[in-house]
């Protein structure tokens, strides 16, 4: 299993250039199912988690090919299989998105589910009872979920009784070739949904519109045509980096995204002290001499905090001058880092679902163990500035959704090398 090796302490300084988004190519790829025509999807960042949504989507039946410039173009073959398996999903947990395609498109599915991972038990009771709503009947047997629709999906009025990206995808994607008009409420609208999944389905002629704060009418349609489509920055990459150039005192410029997308991120990095420049798709951020403490930091749905993000923040406020408190409010179990960072001196305690952070922390190098994405992510970025040699163990948590983030780490300063 491969592991990094990162020497610190190292000032970051230069530029990045970011990936296009995990977590908008996730929904876009599994709306390749609704299509008949071939469709083109570029700016995939090539990350695990996409490899495998194409090997899931290749499973169905579709044939993906790559042109010169390593784009994706995924075609329907004549006979579509509705199996998505275990195997498949449950190593990428967003595979429940074929789900709402399939039911939609071809009236039946079996997709696995997708269980649960480190940082909670990830139900889809949201998604179930949406698609319900519009018309999929399910049974639930051996850890699969058996749906059909006989009579094809009927547009609906859902309200979801709580905030979730993936149901709110899910739901998009059904009724975007429903029969009949959909109308959405109290949806997930993260850039990812309302910018890149909502612009690249009407491209191809669905009927999607943002009423009011979190809720979409969709009108059905019956058919959408092949297009080419380029996928969105990673957002969550760019607040990654924009943590590790603050943390370690640096400046660094990071390109493909515009500001306004992270205006919260950014807002807070600024309260801690750092210095920030906007550019149209770009942000120039320098980090201070003193990083200033947070008296108490909530993850929420967007627009606000991002749980993303949490564990690469609580990495910068263990250097802060003075005490900080996380919540983390969307998932029960998101703290695995917490361990990790203490092996390399912070002094973090937890009560229920609040992390405090003494902060003025000296980190010395230790040896690190991954635990899930984002938490390996916030080790990367503790042991940059830690005192000698940090090993990461297990960073296949990383390849998940981070490109290359050695490459990207090491042309800025930081002296970091992957041991396979
Ligand atoms: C998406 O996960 C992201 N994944 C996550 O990013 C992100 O952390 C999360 O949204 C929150 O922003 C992708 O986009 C592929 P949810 P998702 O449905 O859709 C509960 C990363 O690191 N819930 O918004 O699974 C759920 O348990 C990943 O890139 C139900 O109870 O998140 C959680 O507590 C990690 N029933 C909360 O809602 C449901 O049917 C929010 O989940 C669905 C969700």
């Amino acid at each position: 299993m491969d592991r990094f090796l990162i020497n610190g302490p190292c000032k970051i300084k230069g530029v990045i250039n970011l990936s296009g988004s995990k977590n908008a190519s996730l929904p876009i790829l599994a709306a390749t199912i609704l299509f008949e025509e071939p469709v083109e999807i570029k700016n995939l960042p090539n990350v695990k988690d996409i490899r495998t949504m194409l090997d899931l989507i290749k499973s169905l039946g579709f044939i993906i090919k790559k042109n010169k410039t390593n784009n994706s173009i995924i075609i329907k073959k004549k006979i579509i299989k509705t199996f998505a398996s275990y195997s498949l999903v449950k190593t990428m947990r967003a595979g429940i998105l074929v789900l709402g395609p399939l039911i939609s498109k071809y009236r039946k599915a079996t997709t696995s589910l997708p269980g649960g991972c480190l940082i909670g038990a990830r139900p889809v009771n949201f998604h179930l009872d949406a698609l319900g709503k519009l018309g999929m009947k399910h049974r639930i047997k051996k850890g699969y979920i058996f749906a059909n629709a006989e009579k094809g999906l009927k547009g609906s009025i859902i309200k979801f009784p709580k905030i979730s990206v993936g149901a709110t995808e899910n739901a998009i994607l059904a009724a975007t070739l429903a029969e009949g008009k959909t109308i959405l409420k109290n949806c997930a609208i993260e850039p990812e949904i309302r910018i890149d999944l909502t612009n690249f389905l009407n491209k191809a002629g669905a009927k999607i519109k943002w009423k009011g704060k979190r809720s979409v009418e969709i009108e059905g349609v019956k058919k959408l045509n092949g297009i080419s489509y380029s996928v969105m920055a990673d957002r969550i990459e760019c607040g990654t980096f924009c943590v590790a150039a603050v943390i370690s005192k640096g400046e660094v410029k990071i390109n493909g995204l515009n500001p306004k997308i992270i205006s919260t991120e950014l807002k807070l990095l600024k309260k801690i002290g750092a210095k920030i420049k906007n550019f149209e798709n770009s942000i120039l951020i320098k980090g201070p001499k003193k990083i200033k403490s947070i008296k108490l930091l909530k993850t929420k749905e967007y627009d606000g905090f991002p749980t993303d993000l949490q564990a690469p923040f609580m990495a910068l406020l263990c250097k802060a001058n003075g005490k900080s408190v996380i919540q983390e409010r969307i998932f029960e179990n998101r703290f695995t880092h917490v361990g990790e960072l203490k092996r390399l001196g912070a002094k973090i305690s937890i009560i229920k679902n609040k992390a405090i952070i003494k902060g003025n922390s000296n980190f010395e190098g230790a040896e690190l163990m991954s635990s899930d994405l984002r938490a390996s992510v916030a080790l990367v970025i503790a042991a940059i500035v830690a005192k000698g040699n940090s090993i990461i163990n297990r960073i296949y948590h990383l390849d998940r959704g981070y490109e290359k983030i050695e490459n990207k780490l090491r042309k800025v300063g930081v002296n970091i090398k992957r041991l396979s």
